[in-house]
């Protein structure tokens, strides 16, 4: 399968670079000022989560509840933390493996695009010097329904000007993998097989291609 694509389409945090850290630092933060505990076990229910979905998880380990507005100030009250955190990033933490596959796969002509639940995408990008190996990028402002749907996916290949049987998705999140497979396309999981069983291969990082 791997041989065959003409495009490959990958998830941002968990694939590309670990944010997950940073997700849950700013997280942990909310959930302390709301005075409630957020561990890092928790955090896994986020991965691969919406922004507004993911506080919806959190308010709800923390049995509170607000409205709408209120809602949205926290959401975006994390986000600001957020972005100060992954402000400093750079090349360094890219994941092993990421930009000499991206390159080698450029090389053999096979078309790239990133394909994220994140609104931070493109300035993650620029952050870890790689914009530029992207023929499309979809992020969380381009598509209106989050994974498992597979809009994002489904867009990325439109961008890209192919069919969804010449695309492999590479996905680390549950949400992403059935998000590939709903999209009709091949899925590797960067994760581990038992979490990610409906991938049609799982390897622990691209560094393994
Ligand atoms: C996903 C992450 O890629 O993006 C989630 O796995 C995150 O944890 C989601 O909530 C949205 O990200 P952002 O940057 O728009 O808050
Ligand atoms: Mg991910």
């Amino acid at each position: 399968m791997l041989e065959h694509m003409k495009g490959a389409i990958f998830d941002l945090d968990g694939v590309i670079v670990d944010t997950a850290k940073y997700h849950y630092l700013a997280w942990r933060s909310l959930a302390g000022g709301l005075g409630f505990q957020f561990t890092e076990e928790h955090n896994e229910r986020l991965k691969g989560v919406s922004r507004m979905r993911s506080l919806d998880i959190l308010l709800a380990i923390g049995g509170r509840e607000f409205n709408e507005a209120e809602k949205l100030a926290m959401a975006d009250k994390k986000n600001r933390l957020y972005v100060e955190y992954i402000s400093s990033l750079d090349e360094s933490e890219l994941l092993p493996g990421v930009r000499a596959y991206l390159s080698g796969l450029r090389a053999r002509g096979v078309a790239i695009a990133l394909g994220s639940a994140s609104k931070n995408a493109g300035f993650i990008l620029d952050k870890l010097n790689i914009a530029g190996l992207f023929d499309a990028v979809v992020d969380g402002n381009k598509v209106a329904r989050a994974k498992p749907d597979p809009e994002v996916f489904q867009t990325a290949c439109r961008e890209l000007g192919l069919q969804p049987e010449d695309c492999v998705v590479f996905e680390d999140a549950e949400a992403g993998v059935a998000a590939g497979k709903a999209a009709g396309m091949q899925v590797v999981g960067i994760g581990k097989p038992e979490v990610l069983k409906d991938a049609d291969l799982v390897i622990s990082g691209l560094h393994e291609l």
